[in-house]
């Protein structure tokens, strides 16, 4: 049993050396609007119904500071964390009342190469804003690298309760936690990090108006426009200011739970950009996407990264049912 049903991907917070430009870049030019400030952090919202879907933290070098997933009450926030404690996973944050913009109840806790996951409910609720705008509603889906994509996976669809929506080879895993054909994917890599990060756009009209908004600032896509084959949804990659790279899509793919086949897509050019405008990625962008490596928490929790380096993958996931 996993330990939540997981409603949505709530929002993101990266580590950037450039907390000043990249609060620029992502409020004038990418579209999100600034909730709140301090001389550290900066929470950005999109058009929707998420308090904020962006932190920006001020850091050292570029890094995934966390991936919030909102649950649909505190009592299965606090059921989570009774089932992390069967599992042996341990919390990093307990179940409590979160110190941050927003607020919310929730908990925090380490997945096996680090990475911060919050689940969290009862975060302050805010009015849509306008979507004739063509900016983004809000963080669609993240993908991340990662040195081992069969223990990734195995943990996020056995603790996190995601479902594998499709493969591409055994390169690429598209998780989903709800309709959207995935919120979560890896890509097997030679180092932990974050490959993108997508904001999702109201239609493609929307996607193309703000694709060409970006290029009267200046901003060109690294790739794109396009429209991917897994998943079905249109993309063009961006370079923000610390270098991590921020996708505009729309269009993802709707999956009905139990009529969903997933596949293993063949990694060839007309698959990964069906329309056939993007080309093959270039090394600039595979660069970018590559990005530094980034062991999360483990830099200041070593016990942990020694607790799950020691464990073999699947120990790592079963449960003391
Ligand atoms: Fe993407």
């Amino acid at each position: 049993m996993s330990i939540a049903t997981l409603h949505s991907l709530r929002s993101v917070q990266l580590q950037v050396p450039t907390l000043t430009e990249s609060t620029d870049f992502y409020s004038e030019v990418w579209g999100l609007s600034v909730v709140e400030q301090d001389h550290d952090d900066t929470w950005l919202r999109g058009t929707g119904e998420n308090h904020h879907v962006l932190q920006l933290t001020r850091a050292a070098r570029n890094g995934l500071g966390a991936i919030s997933f909102a649950v649909r009450t505190p009592a299965e926030v606090d059921e989570a964390a009774r089932r992390l404690a069967l599992r042996g996973i341990p919390m990093l944050t307990e179940p409590g009342a979160l110190d941050q913009a927003g607020g919310g109840y929730g908990i925090r806790f380490a997945d096996p190469e680090g990475r911060v996951i919050e689940l969290v409910a009862d975060v302050h609720a805010v009015k849509p804003l306008d979507r004739d705008r063509p900016v983004p509603i809000g963080v669609t889906h993240v993908v991340l690298n990662t040195v081992d994509i069969d223990r990734a996976v195995a943990f996020y669809t056995d603790v996190l309760g995601m479902r594998v929506s499709d493969w591409s080879e055994h390169q690429m895993a598209f998780l989903r936690c709800n309709t959207d054909h995935h919120s979560i994917a890896f890509n097997q890599a030679a180092w932990t990090s974050v490959n993108h990060v997508a904001y999702e756009m109201p239609s493609m009209d929307h996607f193309m108006r703000g694709i060409g908004s970006l290029k009267q600032q200046g901003v060109t896509p690294l790739w794109g426009p396009g429209r991917h084959g897994p998943g079905n949804n249109t993309f063009s990659y961006f370079a923000d200011p610390a270098g991590l790279v921020c996708e505009y899509t729309s269009d993802v793919a709707q999956v009905v739970e139990d009529q969903w086949l997933c596949k293993v897509w063949r990694r060839v050019p007309e698959l990964s950009d069906l329309w056939g405008t993007a080309g093959p990625p270039s090394k600039d962008v595979r660069s970018h996407m590559a990005g530094i490596e980034d062991v999360g928490v483990f830099a200041d929790r070593p016990d942990l990264a020694a607790a799950y380096a020691s464990t073999p993958a699947r120990d790592l996931v079963e449960v003391a049912r």
